[in-house]
Parts: C-alpha cells; sequence; structure tokens
C-alpha cells in the first residue's frame, strides 16, 4: 500500500499532495497526523528552506525507506535539484515541483528570512543593474503560483498512474 504524506508552511506542498491523491485514489496524510502512514510506502512531499526539504530526516526514521520524495520549492531547475539532492542525502526516487510564493501568507522567522533576501537582491540591483536580479524582486513583491496538475505527470509516471 502507498500513500501520502506531505509537510507544507504556505500551502503549496499540500495542495500538489492533494492533487496527487485524486489522481491516485492513494490517501494523503499531513505529517503531524500521519500515523496511519506508518507500514506503507511513502511518498514524501515537502517544501525546501534554504536547500533543505523541511522534516526528511523525521519522516525517514518515521516510515523507514521513503518509496520518492517531492520538493516543492520556488522552481524547478537541474542544477538546484542536484543541490537538493546532495544537501538532503537523496537517494530515493527524486521529484521536483514549482510552488508558490507569497510574503503574505508568511509569519514570524519565514517572512523575517525572505524579506532579508529581497532587500538583498535590492541592494545588489542597484550595483549591478542586472535586468534579471529586478525580474526576481518583483516576482517576490508580487507574489507567484507555480503549482499546476500539468506538473505532476512525471510523478504519476513513475507511479504507473
Ligand atoms: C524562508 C524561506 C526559504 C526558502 N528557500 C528556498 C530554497 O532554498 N529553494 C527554493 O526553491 N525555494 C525556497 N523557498 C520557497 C518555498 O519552497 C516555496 O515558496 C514553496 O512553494 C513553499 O511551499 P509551501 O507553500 O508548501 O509552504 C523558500 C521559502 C521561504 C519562506
Amino acid at each position: 500500500m502507498v500513500s501520502i504524506v506531505y509537510v507544507s508552511n504556505a500551502g503549496s506542498s499540500k495542495r500538489y499532495a492533494e492533487m496527487l491523491a485524486e489522481k491516485t485514489g492513494y490517501p494523503c496524510y499531513a505529517y503531524a497526523d500521519s500515523n496511519d502512514a506508518v507500514g506503507t510506502e511513502v511518498i514524501f512531499i515537502s517544501w525546501v528552506m534554504a536547500g533543505a526539504v523541511q522534516g526528511i530526516s523525521e519522516a525517514r526514521v518515521k516510515f523507514g525507506t521513503l518509496k520518492a520524495v517531492v520538493a516543492v520549492g520556488m522552481m524547478k531547475s537541474e542544477s538546484q535539484d542536484a543541490a537538493i539532492k546532495e544537501k538532503n542525502d537523496i537517494s530515493e526516487a527524486f521529484f521536483s515541483l514549482a510552488g508558490a510564493f507569497d510574503m503574505k501568507k508568511l509569519s514570524g522567522m519565514y517572512k523575517m528570512m525572505m524579506g532579508m533576501m529581497v532587500k538583498m537582491i535590492k541592494a545588489k540591483l542597484k550595483e549591478s543593474d542586472d535586468p534579471k536580479a529586478k525580474e526576481v524582486v518583483e516576482k517576490f513583491e508580487e507574489g507567484f503560483d507555480m503549482v499546476s496538475e500539468e506538473n505532476l505527470s512525471e510523478i504519476l509516471g513513475f507511479l504507473g498512474k
């Protein structure tokens, strides 16, 4: 039996987990409420913070070897995927998905961290006039949502669904 377990801060990993559950028929649990997933093959979906897949170590302890790890981040890029795999010791099947970002949905430390990051990029922008940096700042300030069902096709293929 296969289960989906997710960790989500602002909701995009949860949305992907629920979409995948709907498409596969697998049960879906928030990590905090996932005792019923113990003893099943777990697809672990979680968000990326500073390169770290949140809760992955705890999930490995709780569920043993994971069937797959799905990292939800700012974007999907090959170089970031390689860095995430290395940082999180991922030898499981690995997928990355572009998530969503909205400063208004963040609070506490996360809001502070991202506020600092935007400030840093803005300061750099002043020096360099790099149009790409400007784009990035605008993206952060306005927020973005890249969660979509189509992004699940690779995972569905892996699951034979
Ligand atoms: C403090 C903080 C750090 C982040 N660090 C990264 C990162 O290193 N790489 C990345 O791709 N996304 C990073 N993100 C973006 C989140 O992973 C992205 O917004 C994700 O969709 C959040 O998932 P959630 O909605 O399930 O919480 C960061 C977001 C926050 C708030």
